[in-house]
Order: C-alpha cells, then sequence, then structure tokens
C-alpha cells in the first residue's frame, strides 16, 4: 500500500482521530498537557510492556500519539478515549490501554503497534 498523508489542522486538543492505512485502523491522538504528564510519569517498572512514552512518539511532537487501533490480544479494535486512563479500551476482553497505547491490565500482552510514519510539519504526518 501507498503511504498516506493526514493533515491534522483539524484534529483538536483532546481528540482522536481515525484514519486507515493499509486496512489497518490508525489512531491519531491530540493529547492534552495533562495527558501527556501522565503518560510521562508512569512507574516503567509497573508497565507490563515498559516503554517510556518518549519511544512512543516523535520528539518534538508528543502532542500527537499515533498507534495502530488493533487490540494485541486478539485483534479487536480498541474503543478510543475509554478505559481507566482515558486511552483505548478492547471490549472483547477488556484489555485497559493508556494515552500512550502501553497495555495497562487485561489479557493483552503488548502495548499497541506503532505505524511507520514520520511529520512532514508540525500539522501533517505520512504513515507508511
Ligand atoms: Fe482485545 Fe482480547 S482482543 S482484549
Amino acid at each position: 500500500g501507498a503511504p498516506i498523508e493526514v493533515d491534522l489542522t483539524p484534529v483538536a486538543e483532546g481528540q482522536i482521530i481515525k484514519v486507515f492505512w493499509r486496512g489497518k485502523p490508525i489512531f491519531v491522538n491530540h493529547r492534552t498537557k495533562k495527558e501527556i504528564e501522565e503518560a510521562v510519569n508512569v512507574n516503567l517498572a509497573s508497565l507490563p510492556d515498559p516503554q517510556p512514552d518518549s519511544a512512543r512518539v516523535k520528539p518534538g511532537h508528543a502532542n500527537f500519539q499515533v498507534l495502530i487501533g488493533i487490540c494485541t490480544h486478539l485483534g479487536c479494535i480498541p474503543l478510543t478515549h475509554a478505559g481507566a486512563y482515558n486511552g483505548y479500551f478492547c471490549p472483547c476482553h477488556g484489555s485497559v490501554y493508556d494515552t500512550s497505547g502501553r497495555i495497562r491490565s487485561g489479557p493483552a500482552p503488548l502495548n499497541l503497534a506503532l505505524p511507520p510514519y514520520e511529520f512532514l510539519s508540525d500539522t501533517k504526518i505520512k504513515i507508511g
């Protein structure tokens, strides 16, 4: 599949949009300052799949978190702005992910995967 470009200008702070890339749902979360702070300040030792928030965003663009919206348990599509961390909640078997897409509780073994992407400008990304 060809790469896609996504204009982030219409994505308000606090909003998550869904786009499709190679038939996969991609979630782009324009996180609030508070959400970013919470994601950064997590004790990594408490995570099932420890990854700092900085490893899940592009340098200088922590406000936009981009991930593949496919649960790492058995592949359902999680709900957005849901679950205890107001990140993602998979209704199939109850996996809870934070706003970084990291698994926090439930049967999913891994954090939500990240697609290959880059920022073309502060408000435009290319996925793929
Ligand atoms: Fe998501 Fe099982 S597929 S929790």
